[in-house]
């Protein structure tokens, strides 16, 4: 799927490192180069699968500096790869700023045109963010980059404010709906740990007794769930639309990607570990580490996301008992390599109507 050219154009003209392939193995180490504009090192990730829907940047802030404030049409997500900082927001009138802390493994969203500032709070070693946003559509859409970064409109819709949107996110009671069954979606634009939740569901679609947790943000059509699933298991293949944008907070493993009838294609992950699975490719997630893994999806525009839904469940999703022999033989050497065990029912690749269990989700993490 072809980006925007304006899109396009601007991410060249700013002269920082631009990662592509299937997947970035690490996040906090890759390679990233001095941006003058923005006063950081930073790269641009453009792996297979972002298809012109999504963008993703990494920041790395030097120790102890302020940013400049920068404000942006697009709404982003921030997820802390490393270190120790405080995000300023303000709607309006700078001494009206709040501002919010945060550690490896927050998570924060920045909407659209609220001005905001980041502080690296460790004097002795540098932060690094992840951004996730619909960057090349809102381009597409205006394709002027004055306007999206500089654009005087005032975003009423927040709340930036002490104990609004950006103290700590809540979990909201919900109706169950059709697709996940759940209960209960996490609420807010700032979530302080990605590794410590509470109140995680038994996660029924995909299989390997895994949780789930969905989380959604105010006034926002940015969506994004958080899997965890159990060591020595693995989830069901599926495919669906572009821009799913997958980054690993803990675990030790391996998804498999593959465009039908075509070979598969080993993505290995482990914390800060990012991936995309492209268009309509099937992608099926191993836990072979010897912990619980969790991975962050930020889903894609709800225009590209229909097949998440697995409307068509016969085309988009292979049940355990159809797998290709291969994907059970890779499970198990890779398993082999670490001294592990599946933990893999029998019975689940015989019985395709197999109920699991939800399984412990307290994760090992550093
Ligand atoms: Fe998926």
């Amino acid at each position: 799927m072809p980006t925007s050219p304006t899109y396009k154009k601007w991410v060249e003209a700013q002269g920082i490192p631009i990662h592509s392939g299937y997947y970035i193995e690490d996040l906090r180490t890759v390679e990233v180069g001095p941006w003058s504009a923005r006063e950081c090192n930073a790269a641009f990730i453009d792996v297979l699968g972002l298809e012109g829907v999504a963008e993703i940047r990494v920041t790395e802030i030097p120790p102890g500096k302020t940013l400049p404030p920068l404000r942006s049409v697009a709404e982003e997500a921030v997820y802390v790869l490393d270190g120790v900082g405080q995000t300023s927001v303000w709607v309006g009138k700078e001494e009206k700023r709040i501002n919010f802390e945060w550690d490896k493994r927050s998570m924060f969203i920045l909407p659209p045109n609220v001005k905001h500032q980041f502080t690296n709070m460790q004097g002795n070693k540098p932060a690094r963010l992840a951004h996730v946003s619909y960057m090349p559509v809102a381009m597409s859409v205006w394709p002027d980059p004055e306007f999206i970064f500089n654009n005087p409109y005032v975003n009423t819709n927040v709340q930036a404010t002490e104990g609004g949107q950006f103290a700590t996110a809540k979990a909201v009671d919900v109706p169950k709906d059709g697709f996940r069954n759940i209960t209960v979606q996490w609420w807010g634009n700032f979530f302080p740990d990605l590794a410590a939740w509470d109140k995680l569901e038994s996660h029924t679609v995909r299989g390997s007794g895994g949780s789930v947790l969905d989380l959604r943000f105010p006034n926002s059509e940015m969506t994004g769930h958080m899997s965890v699933f159990p060591s020595g298991r693995y989830k069901k293949g599926h495919r669906h639309g572009p821009g799913v944008v997958i980054i690993i907070p803990a675990g030790d493993g391996y998804s498999l990607m593959w465009e039908e009838g075509k070979e598969k294609i080993v993505i290995p992950w482990h914390e800060g570990s990012l991936f995309v699975p492209p268009n309509r490719w099937f992608h099926q997630h191993f836990n072979v580490g010897g912990y619980p893994a969790r991975y962050l999806a930020m889903h894609t525009l709800p225009v590209f996301s229909r097949s998440e839904k697995l409307e068509d469940k016969k085309n988009d999703q292979i049940e355990y008992p159809d797998e290709d022999p291969l994907v059970q033989e890779l499970f198990h050497e890779e398993l082999a390599k670490r001294g592990q065990k599946s933990d893999m029912p029998d019975v689940a690749y015989k019985d395709y109507d197999f109920k699991w269990t939800q399984a412990a989700t307290a994760s090992l993490v550093s």
